[in-house]
């Protein structure tokens, strides 16, 4: 794997200008970005095509599978809703760090995970601006319910307007907050969840969660493979996020399979 000390400084995070990037220009419809899967791009040079558009914070998302395969899934994926690429669109154009967004691939995958396991009380940490939130809700029966946890207030007032906007908003709280202390009050079991902030306390939440999941219930972490940084973990967020899924693979209480979707995701089932 290439270090961020490698990559052109154009194309790091901090000096990042989205207007100026010369991948975002001159698009035409078929060179979708594969990961943000709304940005059309120009195909890059080999050097800069793992990189370019995807970043986590400080560090760049690198793609897990050949980018052309990684497109390849998406355009052979359901589209999601219009409201749901409108609200990816506009996280693009006003959040920082957009690129935390789900999209496509992993929402419908949400999606229908949700609708295959058919649960009544789904809890997410990191709603953002809602719209893994919005994509489960999408698959719940009438009666589901989705408690979504978010400290980030410009996030919530986005996630909140979309939920408006939309048939299934109303299945969704959004309860502001660390996550941490709403897991610790729910007042119901959990019958699905979807882990998607804080990553140093995965190996907390899976605890915390586990423990109040119901026998056959799932839980879902995101970003388990962190851009491949998992099998030679070198800082405290990747040996956090390695430790979980050596605790998870060894876990009786526990099947699970982890999955090279976008940046890695942990299926799991209480059994
Ligand atoms: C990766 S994003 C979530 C993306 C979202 N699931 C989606 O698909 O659009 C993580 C979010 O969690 C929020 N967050 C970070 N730490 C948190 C905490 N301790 N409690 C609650 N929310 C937190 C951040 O503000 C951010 O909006």
């Amino acid at each position: 794997m290439r270090l961020l000390t490698e990559i052109p400084p154009a194309y790091t995070s901090r000096n990042m200008d989205h207007n100026d990037d010369p991948l975002r220009q001159d698009f035409s419809q078929e060179k979708l970005c594969p990961v943000l899967q709304l940005q059309p791009v120009r195909q890059p040079t080999p050097d800069v095509r793992r990189y370019a558009h995807f970043f986590n914070g400080e560090e760049p998302m690198q793609l897990l599978v050949d980018e052309d395969i990684d497109r390849y899934a998406f355009n052979h994926t359901s589209p999601e809703p219009d409201l749901l690429q409108a609200l990816a669109r506009r996280t693009q154009k006003e959040m920082h760090d957009p690129q935390m967004l789900t999209g496509r691939v992993e929402g419908r995958l949400l999606k229908l995970i949700v609708q295959l396991c058919r649960p009544r009380f789904i809890l997410e940490v990191g709603t953002f601006t809602g719209y893994s939130a919005l994509s489960m809700a999408e698959g719940l029966d009438d009666d589901g319910k989705i408690v979504t946890c978010e400290i980030d207030p410009a996030a919530q007032k986005v996630a909140r307007e979309a939920f408006d906007a939309s048939p299934f908003g109303d299945r969704i709280e959004i309860r502001m907050g660390p996550a941490l202390d709403t897991v610790r009050n729910l007042e119901s079991e959990v019958d699905l969840s979807f882990i998607d902030a804080d990553k140093e306390r995965y190996p907390t939440y899976y605890e915390e969660i586990l423990s109040r999941t119901r026998r056959g219930g799932v839980l879902i972490f995101d970003n388990m493979l962190w851009s491949g940084r998992v099998v030679d973990p070198r800082d405290d967020t990747t040996r956090a996020i390695a430790a979980l899924n050596e605790t998870i693979a060894r876990d009786e209480r526990v099947e699970n399979v982890l999955l090279t979707v976008r940046d890695g995701v942990q299926l799991v089932r209480k059994r």
